[in-house]
């Protein structure tokens, strides 16, 4: 029984103001929506968007889009009333602590830790792409030997080392950096979709849908195929509906970042209420962006001719504007500078919360006592970013960072209707209409999904997996603090008194030592 155990909402809240583990309360709405568009607009969008129109879905991307935003939004209101029930840093992982148990709770942070630093490594090799492009513009060459595509990719590496420095050092200041980013970016993509209207040429649409045919021999065989296609049996194919699901799997890349709004909830001043404006407001902000950019990027250049790899700016060079190019990947370097920093401060975040779980050792928790920010978790997270960003070969990886954040929508949709009937006194100050009905379908629309990823990435996903088991039956299980505890609850009546939180045992040497 003891993988079950549940940890309760109140002694989580309460751990929330013990002095080591404290985070300052600095983050408005405004921040909040900010963090989120400034993590959700990224690579998704400036690179991959051409990828899966020219490779999977043709014009129909836009459906793909419209998919993959109803999975997100159905997903995003679990979050939101999880996160306005539960105001505390970790996001799934600590909702499903208090719901579905440890072990899942475990399994849903290790998905997250996927999700967060895997994404951080992704976007941040786009970035240096972006970047030396952008240098290029400016007539400067970045040495060929440690460019993208090098066996060391220095600019990425260089990024994360920058990141690490400045989230160690503050959140607040993290923030201000990013908003000046994250203007930039919205600039940058409100310029390609109105600059982009005037040469939308609507034959381009037709066909909107394209007929199915089977793969490109580079994504042909059975481990590239969608799994679904795969046990039924079916011929691989691309295009058509079957083109139009697999893009929504991918381009659901796109979209991944307002999950990491909730990570932030302890930073936050007023969370029951600004956490679902900010989760909520970004995803819909950004929805609306992604339709229409897409609709002008295949009302600009037939689908295939679509250039996979750079489409905002190639579509601007094919239609004779090069000087936008420059400004495209100027945004995106700016752009994409916010993901990689707010994904890694989500990862640093959710690590914080399974350390003082003790699910991962407690002294890597500690906060410091100037910055109140946890840097020698930022320091970890940093370095194996920067490693993979920089040692590793630009590939497939978005779609393993798709399967990591789907299967915790997955969890965290069905543990809201669990949450209600076992703690139907909290208050919530934001509910998922219609519970237990939508709860239901953002959990089966999440594995719909997973389901039309390839089976390379289910392979890959399962190992990811094995290794959360081992360590977390190897070392989390026996040390975590419910366990050598045997509770974590303190009196309802400390929360949010921070003058309180003495009265609990706050001394975290003794209590490793336990
Ligand atoms: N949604 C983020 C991006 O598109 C991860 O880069």
């Amino acid at each position: 029984m003891s993988l079950f155990r549940t940890k309760s909402i109140e002694a989580s809240i309460a751990e929330t103001v013990e002095e080591e583990y404290q985070l300052k309360k600095n983050l408005t709405a405004v921040d909040l929506t900010v963090f989120g568009i400034g993590v959700i607009i990224g690579a998704g969008i400036f690179t991959l968007t051409g990828r899966a129109a020219a490779q999977y879905a043709g014009p129909a991307i836009v459906i793909s889009f419209v998919i993959a935003a109803f999975a997100c939004g159905l997903a995003a209101l679990c979050y939101a009333e999880f996160a306005s029930t539960v105001p505390v840093s970790g996001s799934a992982y600590t909702f499903s602590y208090a719901t579905l148990g440890e072990l899942v709770a475990w399994i849903i942070g290790w998905d997250l830790l996927l999700e967060m630093m895997l994404g951080a490594s992704v976007v941040a090799q786009g970035w240096s792409q972006y970047f030396v492009v952008f240098l290029g513009h400016l007539g400067i060459t970045f040495p060929a030997s440690v460019s993208p595509g090098a066996a060391f990719d220095l600019p990425a590496f260089l990024l994360v080392a920058v990141i690490t420095a400045l989230i160690a050092y503050g959140i607040k200041e993290s923030m201000r950096v990013n908003l000046i980013f994250v203007a930039l970016k919205l600039f940058v993509v409100l310029f390609v979709i109105v600059a982009g209207m005037r040469f939308i040429q609507t034959e381009n649409y037709t066909p909107f849908i394209p007929d199915a045919i089977a793969p490109a021999a580079s994504n042909a065989g059975i481990m590239h195929a969608p799994l679904l296609q795969t046990i039924f049996g079916l011929n691989p194919t691309t295009y058509g509906w079957g083109g139009i699901l697999a893009g929504a799997s991918l381009v659901f890349f796109a979209y991944i970042g307002f999950d990491v709004v909730a990570t932030t909830a302890e930073e936050a001043r007023n969370p029951q209420r600004d956490l679902p404006i900010g989760i909520i407001a970004s995803l819909i902000i950004c929805t609306i962006l992604y339709i229409a950019v897409s609709l002008v990027i295949t009302g600009m250049v037939h689908y295939d001719k679509i250039n996979p790899k750079a489409a905002l700016a190639a579509a601007f060079e094919s239609v004779g504007q090069g000087w936008a190019s420059t400004l495209i990947s100027a945004g995106a370097v700016a752009g994409l500078f916010t993901v990689v920093m707010t994904l890694m401060i989500g990862a640093t975040r959710v690590v914080f919360a399974m350390s003082r779980d003790w699910l991962l050792p407690p002294w890597l928790g500690r906060t410091h006592p100037r910055t109140g920010t946890p840097v020698r978790i930022t320091l970890i997270v940093g370095t194996l970013v920067a490693l993979v960003a920089s040692l590793t070969p630009i590939g497939k990886l978005e779609e393993m960072v798709n399967i990591g954040t789907l299967s915790a929508f997955v969890l965290v949709s069905v543990a809201v209707p669990i949450l209600r009937k076992r703690r139907p006194d909290l208050q919530r100050s934001f509910k998922v209409p219609g519970s237990p009905v939508l709860p239901w379908l953002a959990a089966l629309v999440s594995l719909y999904l997973m389901l039309n990823l390839p089976l390379d990435t289910w392979i890959r996903f399962l190992i990811w997996m094995a290794l959360g088991f081992a360590i977390y039956f190897m070392y989390s299980r026996t040390h975590s603090r419910l366990n050598v505890q045997g509770h974590a609850a303190t009196p309802y009546e400390h929360i949010g008194n921070p003058a309180a939180g003495g009265s609990f045992d706050a001394n975290g040497s003794t209590r490793h030592d336990a």
